[in-house]
């Protein structure tokens, strides 16, 4: 084999594939460094069939075999939101009309595949959900246990000092199911937030996109493409041409560590009202600290995506290869 899998860093994306969920799957399955198990699925930025549909065209455009499971297609308790197709595309990839994938999700849901896997890797896998966190509540209330198996949680989501991106208060991923996310937040385990505090300072633009098409014509071409439809939504409410890098962040989080900086802090989340969705820090809640990325190092972030995705498609053809020997 041409791949060696030992030493990697094991994770599962928890994932409503979107614009900035391909950048940072695509990011992932790039990386020599980190090994991708599955893609859980989940509603958010499209509809849940079109998240798993989607996370199935990923994984196969890189030529990267994995597992794909369809998780949840609605929250635990409110009623689902509209999905956020004025920001991702009505297929989720911005103007690109559907497609339909050679493969299906496994026949298995997510409560049963996450429980199997984490306890089977006891210790090892990270968890990375940068959608709605129903899918991780849900496997809470399915296995109590699992909290002791999981290595640890980087979530994309929050704004806990900053301003939220849905309201003045919340940021989508919170916003779309928020007892969920509470129930995230309370349990016993280790968990990095990667929220807008930082996100919001780091971005690509189009000439980073042209760069990368360069670099790697067939999946950094993609991304490029894809790219142009979050600019101009980006464009129409913080009237700047970037996209704002929130999901690749959360991997590069996992990968590149030292370029982020963290306070701890308990959290909730608040469920009803004007400030539904809000991530409220909280010292004297009897809950595990949060850590919760307070600074970031943009332009390193920047250049790490950009250099990663670039070796994107060189990262396919050694896998072909692998598949060959
Ligand atoms: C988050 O919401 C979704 O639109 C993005 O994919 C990201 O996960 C940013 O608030
Ligand atoms: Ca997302």
């Amino acid at each position: 084999s041409v791949l060696s899998r030992k030493g990697l860093k094991t994770l599962i994306i928890d994932t409503d594939p979107g614009i900035d969920d391909a950048m940072a799957i695509h990011y992932a399955f790039a990386h020599a460094g980190l090994d991708v198990l599955g893609l859980t699925t989940i509603f958010g930025n499209v509809f849940a069939w079109q998240a798993a549909r989607n996370a199935l065209l990923l994984s196969e455009q890189a030529h990267y075999p994995l597992d794909v499971i369809e998780g949840a297609s609605c929250p635990l308790t409110q009623p689902l939101n509209p999905p956020s197709h004025h920001v991702h595309g009505k297929e989720g990839f911005g103007d690109l009309p559907a497609q339909t994938p050679q493969g299906t999700p496994l026949a298995k849901t997510t409560d049963a595949y996450l429980s199997e896997v984490c306890r089977a890797h006891s210790g090892e896998v990270i968890l990375c959900p940068v959608g709605p966190l129903t899918n991780i509540a849900s496997l809470l209330r399915y296995d109590p246990g699992i909290v002791k198996h999981v290595k640890k949680l980087v979530i994309m989501g929050g704004a806990v000092w900053a301003p939220g991106n849905v309201s003045a208060y919340a940021e989508a991923n919170i916003w779309n199911d928020p007892h969920a996310a509470d129930a995230v937040f309370a349990a016993d385990w280790d968990i990095d937030l990667i929220g807008l505090d930082v996100t919001q300072t780091i971005d690509c633009d189009d000439a980073d996109f042209k760069a990368l098409r360069q670099a790697a014509p067939e999946i950094g071409g993609f991304l490029h493409e894809i790219s142009g439809f979050y600019i101009k939504f980006y464009h129409s409410v913080i009237d700047r041409h970037v996209c704002l890098m929130h999901d690749p962040s959360a991997l590069i989080a996992i990968t590149d560590d030292e370029l982020f900086t963290y306070r701890t802090t308990p959290l909730s989340v608040v469920c009803s009202g004007e400030q539904t969705g809000r991530t409220v820090p909280d010292d004297s809640l009897d809950r595990r600290g949060v850590r919760v990325a307070v600074g970031a190092d943009a332009a390193k972030i920047k250049a790490r995506f950009l250099d990663i995705c670039g070796q994107a498609d060189k990262m396919k053809q050694l896998r072909e290869m692998d598949v060959m020997l």
